[in-house]
């Protein structure tokens, strides 16, 4: 193996520059040389590629987003487009390639590595977290700090004008920045796509809360919740209880900023063990970490199988609301 490929594909995540500077340099040890593939599948189809050296990834290791870009690419999806990417794979001599994303990602990652001769690692990078083969994604740790930091500053008008606020996080189909944000954030209520929304148990939760004395309460609502989004289910409560109300939609906030400490590290961590997977001749597998544990996963395995979220802790964020 001589020449690797890195790229960042689907929703970028904090920690994805940490991450290539990690593969870039670790590339450097092993002696590859390392292209960096802009704009994701698209630029790959396009033949974007830009020759990566230990000092192109200086000073990134702090910064959001993804420095050789990303893109959302439908061609990908077709075998047409997979036979494409391999041959702007195989014209500019790649014999490997490392992919950063989420489940969009890995299904083109499949592909690939199915179609060629190309060896193909993943790496989990989403601030859904929600990649069967990993405890934790890239971006996701940032994400949720984002998330509570805005939180903490809706509590504070929330309590002084004695409001409920109907809060949206993103997650995609599901719960896991809800749930975390949720508990860190000391949400009375958390609606999560995994378990159905019942509006009149919500209304019920609500009043006992200030029934009990609470003025404010904080109603963190996943955006692929079944109710139908934030502006409905706070709707639908006001018009049981007829309670003035806020709402904040996070949104795009929770993608962007400086990764945590966290993130970085494991940014860092999966990096070197996608270059090491290359080097020993892997193929065809995410590297993510299982109880801080590196584990590879075949890449079919990250989006077909579903990664278990633990509702059983919205039990405690009703003992936690009392
Ligand atoms: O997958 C990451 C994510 O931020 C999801 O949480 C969200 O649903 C989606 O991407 C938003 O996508 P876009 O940036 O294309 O609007």
């Amino acid at each position: 193996m001589k020449r690797i490929g890195v790229l960042t594909s689907g929703g970028d995540a904090p920690g994805m520059n940490a991450c290539i500077r990690a593969i870039v340099r670790c590339g450097a040890k092993e002696k590859l040389e390392v292209i960096g593939v802009r704009r994701g599948y698209g630029g790959l189809l396009e033949g974007e590629f830009v020759k990566l050296g230990p000092r192109s990834v200086a000073n990134i290791i702090h910064r959001g987003g993804t420095f050789l870009e990303t893109a959302r690419c439908e061609e990908m999806k077709t075998a047409g487009g997979v036979k494409k990417a391999v041959q702007a794979l195989y014209q500019e001599g790649i014999d490997g390639l490392i992919t950063i994303g989420g489940d969009g990602t890995f299904r083109g990652a499949t592909a690939l590595a199915k179609a060629g001769e190309i060896q193909v690692i993943g790496i989990p990078g989403t601030i859904d977290n929600d990649v069967y083969g990993t405890d934790y994604a890239i971006g996701f740790d940032t994400a949720i700090n984002t998330a509570l930091d805005a939180i903490d500053k809706i509590r504070d008008t929330a309590g002084s004008l004695q409001r409920p606020f109907f809060i949206e996080v993103m997650g995609k189909d599901r719960g896991f920045i809800a749930l975390d944000v949720g508990i860190a954030g000391g949400a009375e209520d958390i609606l999560i796509p995994e378990i159905e929304t019942k509006i009149e148990e919500l209304c019920l939760s609500m009043s006992r809360n200030f029934k009990r004395g609470k003025k404010s309460s904080i109603v963190i609502v996943a955006e692929g919740d079944d109710a139908g989004g934030v502006f409905r289910v706070a709707q639908q409560v006001w018009q049981r209880l007829r309670l003035e109300y806020r709402i904040c939609v996070l949104g795009h906030i929770q993608r962007g900023g400086s990764p945590t400490a966290r993130d970085r590290i494991l940014a860092s961590k999966l990096g070197a063990a996608a270059v090491d997977a290359l080097v020993s001749g892997k193929s065809g597998y995410m590297v993510g970490e299982l109880k801080g544990e590196i584990v590879l996963t075949p890449l079919n395995e990250t989006w077909e199988k579903r990664k278990e979220l633990d509702t059983s802790l919205l039990q405690l964020v009703k003992i936690l609301a009392a």
